[in-house]
This record gives C-alpha cells, sequence and structure tokens, in this order.
C-alpha cells in the first residue's frame, strides 16, 4: 500500500460556525471549503495546513456516528486519515492482513474523495481513515 502522507485529522464538533471559527480567526488557516455528507450524516468544514487539512465534523443527525462520539467523549479528535494512492487495493491488502476493517470497500468521503475506515480495535483505539483523492 501506498501512504503519501496525513490527509486530515478529523475533528469532531458540537457546532461548525463556533468551532471553524478558531482554526479561521485564531490560526489563519485557509477554508478549503464546507459540505454535508450525507452517507456520515454530518456536516464538514476543512481547512488547509500544508498539505494536509484539519476536518472538523459536526453531526446532522442523533444517530451519526459523530453524535454517538460526541455523548461518549464529547468534543476532540475523532480521526486520523492518511492519504493512499489507491483505496481500494489498500483495503484488499489490509483484509488479506486480516486487519479488521469498518468498511470493507471504500465509500465516499468529503470533496469526492473514496474513503475507508480501519476498525479502532486493530490500530491501538485510533480510528484511522485512508483516503483516495
Ligand atoms: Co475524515
Amino acid at each position: 500500500m501506498n501512504v503519501t502522507g496525513i490527509d486530515h485529522i478529523g475533528i469532531a464538533v458540537e457546532n461548525l460556525e463556533e468551532a471553524s471559527a478558531f482554526y479561521r480567526d485564531a490560526l489563519g488557516l485557509e477554508s478549503a471549503g464546507t459540505e454535508e455528507v450525507p452517507s456520515q450524516k454530518v456536516k464538514v468544514a476543512m481547512f488547509r495546513v500544508g498539505e494536509s487539512k484539519i476536518e472538523l465534523l459536526e453531526p446532522t443527525s442523533p444517530d451519526s456516528p459523530i453524535a454517538i462520539f460526541l455523548q461518549k467523549k464529547g468534543q476532540g479528535i475523532h480521526h486520523i486519515a492518511y492519504r493512499v494512492t489507491d483505496a481500494s487495493g489498500a483495503v484488499s491488502e489490509l483484509v488479506e492482513k486480516e486487519i479488521r476493517m469498518i468498511d470493507t470497500e471504500p465509500r465516499e468521503g468529503a470533496g469526492g474523495s473514496r474513503i475507508a475506515f480501519i476498525h479502532p480495535g486493530a490500530s491501538g483505539r485510533v480510528l484511522t481513515e485512508l483516503c483516495q483523492h
């Protein structure tokens, strides 16, 4: 598998607007857009940090995985996403290595990316995403 960088760090927030103010106004980061991702029941705001991004995630429904995370743990780092050149190939390779996956096939993520999550049980409780653009 070809991991070429940290694509983004996902952060669960209660309120996208309030959280964005810190990254935009205090850190002066450039916005890379806001969008809703219905498949994950979230609204997403992206901020550029060099080659990487910060991905703020606000739930749009009480049964969103982000809503459940916020209930259990409160606001904070939710996942780390590695950039890969071939998400399907990477997932196949991990399945072959018997790494426990949440997604056994890539699905659509923010910005038209292809994403797949590795089960935190396989990665020392760090929710890990693979992301292909
Ligand atoms: Co992500």
